[in-house]
C-alpha cells in the first residue's frame, strides 16, 4: 500500500490554518445554499425591488407628496409598505445570520487545532512576520457593544485562551457571505479583491511609487493586505486591528501562506508607529462601522504617519452625494437592520472634505471607483488606468475609494 503523502505537520512546516476547517458534506451544502440565497436576495430580489420602486412606489409617493423622493430617507418611506421590499429585508436579515451560523460548527470542531497552529505561528514566525498583542488595549464601544453586522461576539470577544474563533468566523464567514458574488474575488480565488485592485491600480498609474512600508488599518485578518505583497514584495506589510482573535488568526494564515506580515493590536486613532514611517496606508470597509468623529481622528493619524509622497487609499461605501435616492435607500439598509449604526452618518459625509480637514491638500485628494482586477480582466483594467474604460459601479464589480497623496 502506498504511504500517505506527508502532511505539512509531518514535515515540521506550519500547517495552513485554513486546512483544519473541514465542513461535512451537509455543512458544505448549507454554506453553498446560504451563498446562493444571498446572491438571490442582493441581485434578483433587489432588482425586483428596484422595479417596484420605479413603477409603483415613486408614482404613489409623488401623488401623496407632490414630488418624487429626493433622498434615501424619502425613498425608504416610499418603500415602507411595499411587499417586495419587506420580503427582501426579512430574507436579507435572516441570510446575514445564517452566514455566520453556517460556519460555526466546523469552526468549533477545529478550534483546538486552529489555536495550536496560531500559537506555533506566533512562536516560530516561519515566514518572517510577527504578532504583537496588547492585553491592555481598550476595545472601543462601537465594536464591543454591538454584534457588528450580526456576528455573534463582534470582532473582539475571546471565549478561551489564545482564541482565534472570531477570526475564523470572519474569514470563513466572508467566504460564504461573498461566495455567490464572483466579482469580490482576487486572482487566487480568495476574497482580497479590494487589496489586489488598489495595488494593481497604484502600480500601473504610478510605476515609480515603491512603498517601503504599507499599513492596513482595521485589517481584520489581513485578507485585503496580503495582495500588496504580490505587487510590492520588497515592502514591509503592517496590519492593525483592535480584535486580538482576528489578528491571531490572520497571523497564522499569513505565516502558513508564506507572506510576512507584522500584525499588531492597536487602535487606528492613535498608533505607536513613528511620524512619516509609512508610504502607503490603506483600509477597506472600515469607516462606515465607526463614528464620524473617530474617522476624523484616524484620517489625521494617517496624515501623521505618511511620509511625503506617500498615499492613503481608503475603500468605502460610495457617499450619499454620488447616488440617487433609491441607491441611498438600498445602501443605508444596514444602519437599522445589520447592527451598523454609524453607516448612514458616514455615508452623509463628503470624503474629500474629511480628507482636507485631516491636513491633506486639495490638489492631492481623489475619489474614484476602481474595477475589481481579477474579474474585470487585466487587459480591460489597463485600459481603465489609461482612461479608456469606466469602472463598474461599486458593489457590482467596482470598488469606490477615496484618499490623497501627502
Ligand atoms: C468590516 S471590518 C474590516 C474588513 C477588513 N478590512 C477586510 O478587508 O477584511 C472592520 C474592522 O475594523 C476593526 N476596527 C474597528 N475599530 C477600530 C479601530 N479604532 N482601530 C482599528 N481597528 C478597528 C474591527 O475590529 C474590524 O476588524
Amino acid at each position: 500500500m502506498p504511504e500517505a503523502p506527508l502532511t505539512p505537520s509531518d514535515t515540521g512546516q506550519l500547517p495552513l490554518i485554513d486546512s483544519v476547517f473541514q465542513p461535512t458534506q451537509n455543512e458544505f451544502n448549507r454554506q453553498k445554499f446560504v451563498s446562493a440565497l444571498r446572491k438571490f436576495v442582493l441581485v434578483d430580489l433587489q432588482g425586483q425591488m428596484h422595479q417596484a420602486y420605479d413603477d409603483l412606489e415613486v408614482p404613489a409617493y409623488t401623488a401623496a407628496h407632490g414630488h418624487a423622493p429626493v433622498n434615501g430617507r424619502e425613498a425608504d418611506k416610499a418603500m415602507e409598505k411595499n411587499p417586495i421590499s419587506r420580503f427582501y429585508s426579512s430574507i436579507r436579515y435572516n441570510t446575514q445570520e445564517m452566514v455566520w451560523e453556517s460556519v460555526r460548527e466546523p469552526i468549533e470542531r477545529a478550534l483546538p487545532e486552529m489555536i495550536d497552529i496560531s500559537r506555533r505561528a506566533a512562536h516560530e514566525n516561519p515566514s518572517g512576520g510577527s504578532l504583537r498583542l496588547d492585553a491592555d488595549l481598550k476595545v472601543p464601544r462601537y465594536v464591543a457593544e454591538v454584534d457588528v453586522h450580526l456576528i455573534p461576539g463582534s470582532f473582539h470577544t475571546e471565549f478561551t485562551a489564545d482564541d482565534v474563533a472570531q477570526g475564523a468566523i470572519a474569514a470563513f464567514g466572508a467566504g460564504v457571505f461573498s461566495g455567490g458574488l464572483v466579482w469580490r474575488r482576487d486572482k487566487k480565488g480568495r476574497f482580497g479583491g479590494v487589496g489586489e485592485s488598489v495595488a494593481a491600480y497604484l502600480s500601473r498609474k504610478y510605476p515609480d511609487f515603491k512603498p517601503r512600508r504599507i499599513l492596513d488599518m482595521a485589517t481584520t485578518s489581513g485578507k485585503n493586505l496580503f495582495p500588496y505583497k504580490d505587487v510590492y514584495p520588497e515592502a514591509e506589510a503592517y496590519g492593525i486591528d483592535v480584535g486580538a482573535p482576528l489578528l491571531r488568526f490572520g497571523h497564522a494564515q499569513a505565516e502558513g501562506y508564506g507572506i510576512p506580515v507584522h500584525f499588531s493590536q492597536q487602535n487606528a486613532e492613535s498608533t505607536d508607529f513613528a511620524d512619516g514611517s509609512m508610504d502607503l496606508i490603506v483600509s477597506c470597509f472600515f469607516f462606515h462601522e465607526i463614528p464620524v468623529k473617530v474617522t476624523q481622528a484616524i484620517l489625521k493619524e494617517c496624515h501623521r504617519l505618511l511620509a511625503p509622497g506617500g498615499f492613503m487609499v481608503h475603500m468605502e461605501l460610495p457617499p450619499q452625494k454620488d447616488l440617487n435616492p433609491y441607491m441611498n435607500f438600498f445602501w443605508d439598509w444596514d444602519t437599522i437592520n445589520n447592527n451598523e449604526p454609524t453607516y448612514t452618518a458616514y455615508r452623509s459625509q463628503n470624503p474629500t472634505a474629511l480628507t482636507l480637514a485631516a491636513g491633506f491638500e486639495k490638489r492631492n485628494c481623489f475619489e474614484m471607483t476602481i474595477p475589481n482586477f481579477a474579474t474585470f480582466g487585466e487587459e480591460r483594467f489597463n485600459r481603465f488606468v489609461k482612461g479608456e474604460l469606466e469602472a463598474p459601479a461599486h458593489g457590482s464589480g467596482g470598488w469606490y475609494v477615496f484618499g490623497a497623496r501627502k
